[in-house]
């Protein structure tokens, strides 16, 4: 493989991603864990608001959750907040604040796994490591033509090959450097149903793209069909002198600590959805709506504007509050926000 030209390539091209400019193993970790379920589009314009917020394992491990589920928003799949702030929490209390050296001592770390304990040795510690994740399991596979299931045991047959020395077997200047490359080979060019191979920097050996047909390694395992609901949620916009409608999310429920507009369930497929209470409203599909989704919902948020005494005669048991708008907008959700900002834009 060409590493030299493949580290080149990459450096040309994407060290002004913000968690490359500046790094330590603890800001590595929070850019990988954002990394992990959130587009890099994404964790670009939030990493360095988050570590301004939490600039040390310490600050993190002393967070209230509400405090950290506030400066997750937007980043989705909330458990992972909360799972950093209980790795925090350990190696604060374990470890003297300190991060240990190599994968297993990492992994002893709660929420620490193979990938990310493999991300912090290589991209952290800039020490020889694999991190496969999703674009180092199918640059790879490809590359070397390894035609076993994609998922847990692709990612394990590269592991082990790497260990043993039957791939990667070449001299690899920097491992932080490398993982980096192929993590953006796999996203801009090497990409699960498009392959660029003509502007890829290692395509001369690769045996996928020899063999004709890029898109048809890593061989998709038999599908499991994964459960997904359509969702109608209403919105209600009730603005009185400056203050906002709002209702916080308790524990247990979606978006915890964060509030929301007061929101209803129109309809659902998902008949047991206990997270909103429901409304009868007869012809909704009238109304404006934008979408947006959470774990395996995709919803269709409808949105009103509502006066107070509108509001009074609404059913049953949501806690409403007003509160200034101005300061209620950081800890606002997403959706709710974007249904804010096309009211306004209205
Ligand atoms: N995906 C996961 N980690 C990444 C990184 N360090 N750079 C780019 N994409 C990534």
């Amino acid at each position: 493989m060409d590493v030299k030209k493949l580290i080149s390539w990459s450096k040309e091209n994407y060290s002004k991603l913000p968690w490359r400019e500046s790094r330590s193993v603890y800001s590595t970790w929070i850019s990988e864990v954002m990394l992990q379920q959130t587009t890099v589009y994404t964790v670009k314009s939030r990493l360095n608001g988050f570590l301004e917020k939490f600039p040390s394992v310490n600050d993190l491990a002393n967070a209230t959750e509400e405090d950290l589920l506030i400066a997750w928003k937007g980043l989705g799949y909330y458990q992972r907040a909360k799972n950093l702030k209980k790795a925090a929490e350990y190696i604060r209390d374990e470890l003297n604040g300190n991060f240990p050296e190599g994968a297993c001592d990492l992994q002893k770390i709660p929420g620490i796994g193979p990938y990310t304990s493999s991300a912090l040795v290589s991209i952290g510690m800039n020490q020889k490591a694999l991190a496969v994740d999703a674009n180092l399991e199918r640059v790879l596979a490809r590359y070397y033509g390894i035609k076993t299931y994609k998922g847990p045991k692709l990612k394990e047959e590269l592991q082990d090959k790497f260990e043993n020395n039957e791939i990667l077997d070449v001299n690899i200047s920097s491992w932080r450097d490398f993982n980096e490359a192929v993590m953006d080979l796999g996203r801009e060019i090497c990409q699960s149903r498009r392959a660029d191979c003509l502007l890829c920097p290692i395509q001369k050996k690769c045996v996928a793209r020899k063999m004709g047909n890029p898109l048809s390694i890593p061989v998709a395992s038999p599908k499991v069909k994964k459960e997904k609901h359509d969702l109608d949620l209403i919105r209600l916009v009730s603005i009185r002198r400056g203050k906002l409608a709002v209702v916080k999310k308790q524990r247990g429920e979606w978006l915890a600590g964060q509030y929301e507009l007061p929101t209803y369930i129109l309809n659902s497929t998902d008949k047991a959805l206990k997270q909103y209470p429901k409304i009868n409203i007869p012809i909704y599909n009238e109304l404006s709506f934008l979408k947006t989704g959470i774990t395996k919902y995709k919803i269709r948020n409808f949105y009103k504007k509502c006066s107070i005494s509108n509001m009074d005669n609404l059913p049953n048991m949501l806690s409403i509050e007003f509160v200034n708008i101005d300061e209620i907008k950081s800890k606002l959700s997403s959706a709710s926000l974007k249904v804010l900002s096309a009211i306004e834009n209205s």
